[in-house]
């Protein structure tokens, strides 16, 4: 059994020695330590053996059974020293090779227009004001003079969120709230641009959502020319110093009178062409002298104060700018169509 014993751990350490994998070294563990192993049938035999035998084979076969565990454990030490080694080895980075290009965003066109509108107001002492997306039948209507049941209403066909809170169909709620917070004491000269909500199908010129930019200057003695001055630098600074701009008489309930503003089209230099629908003109804005009825809800003496307001779509504009031909561009953030507009910073 000494001899049986010797072999066995022999033939082991020399399995061991050879071994080159993990694995070959989980079924040298097995072979010979596990409980169907020779050295577990070897001890499962001492009952046959004499008292003096048995506790010196016993002891025997425990230290035979620990060398080749031991063995093991340092062999399987250094394979796994190994194969770390070549695993760093193959992960080491090769810092030679060219990176990746990273994707540098920009503003979106519509962020972009919009931001050019504000300066060019700026420039002309305007002050920029928000107000809320969601609004009151009040201030989105009855304060510029469109009370319940005015036919008027129909042309913005609204989201309502109850009977009295909507999504604002247009921005020029906010010429009634900030003339509200003036107190009918200062002049306002002020833009609002922001998102306006209407119930239209979307098509290559509708949006259910969309932007408007409004404006407000309400002072003793503005006048008419003063509406026409300051749009025609706009129109010239935004589109160019060739272009013209024509006032047409339009109806809006919180103006009197009420003008719509075409732009002299660039395409066709004004001899007409589809774009312009052969007249020569596109219409860009809508604005006009502020109702007396608005400064007095707001609490302005229409007897010392006027004004003029307007309102433009951003969209329009930059669709007119840039030759966009759907509005949709705008919204579906097709990364295609917002690279083309991004400028160099
Ligand atoms: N709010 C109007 C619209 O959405 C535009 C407008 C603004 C007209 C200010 C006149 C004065 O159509």
């Amino acid at each position: 059994m000494k001899e049986r014993l010797k072999e066995l751990q022999l033939e082991a350490l020399e399995r061991v020695e050879k071994a080159s994998t993990l694995s070959d070294l989980q079924d040298i563990r097995v072979a010979y330590l596990g409980k169907k192993g020779p050295i577990t049938e070897v001890l499962r035999g001492m009952g046959k053996l004499s008292q003096e035998e048995r506790p010196i084979i016993g002891e025997l076969a425990n230290k035979v059974r620990e060398g080749i565990a031991n063995e093991l454990d340092v062999k399987k030490a250094k394979l796994e020293a190994k194969e770390l080694d070549k695993k760093l080895e193959q992960e080491t980075i090769d810092i030679t090779l060219p990176g990746r290009p990273v994707q540098v965003g920009g503003p979106h066109l519509l962020t972009s227009i919009v931001q050019e509108i504000e300066d060019l107001f700026i420039g002309m002492g305007f002050e920029i004001r928000e107000g809320p997306e969601v609004e009151t039948d009040y201030y989105n209507f009855e304060a510029l003079n469109l009370p319940k049941g005015h036919p008027a209403r129909d042309m913005q066909d609204s989201f309502y969120i109850t009977e009295d809170l909507l999504l604002r169909t247009h921005t020029s709620p906010v010429q009634a709230r900030t003339m509200g917070e003036y107190k009918g004491s200062q002049p306002v000269k002020m833009i609002c641009p922001g998102k306006v909500y209407r119930r239209d199908t979307d098509d290559a010129t509708h949006s259910h959502q969309f932007t408007q930019v409004e404006g407000l200057y309400v002072d003793k003695d503005v006048r008419m020319s003063d509406l026409k001055g300051v749009l025609n630098s706009f129109a010239k600074q935004l589109f160019g110093e060739d272009r013209e701009i024509r006032l047409r008489p339009s109806f809006f309930p919180f103006t009197e009178p009420s003008v719509e503003m075409d732009i002299s089209c660039k395409v066709c230099n004004g001899k007409g062409c589809s774009v312009c629908k052969r007249t020569g003109w596109i219409e860009i804005l809508g604005g006009g002298m502020v109702h007396p009825r608005v400064l007095e809800l707001a609490g302005y003496d229409p007897k010392v104060y006027n004004g003029f307001a307007f309102g433009m779509g951003p969209e329009r504009i930059a669709m007119l700018k840039y030759g966009v031909d759907d509005i949709r561009h705008f919204y579906a953030n097709d990364v295609r169509f917002l690279k083309q507009y991004h400028k160099a910073e």
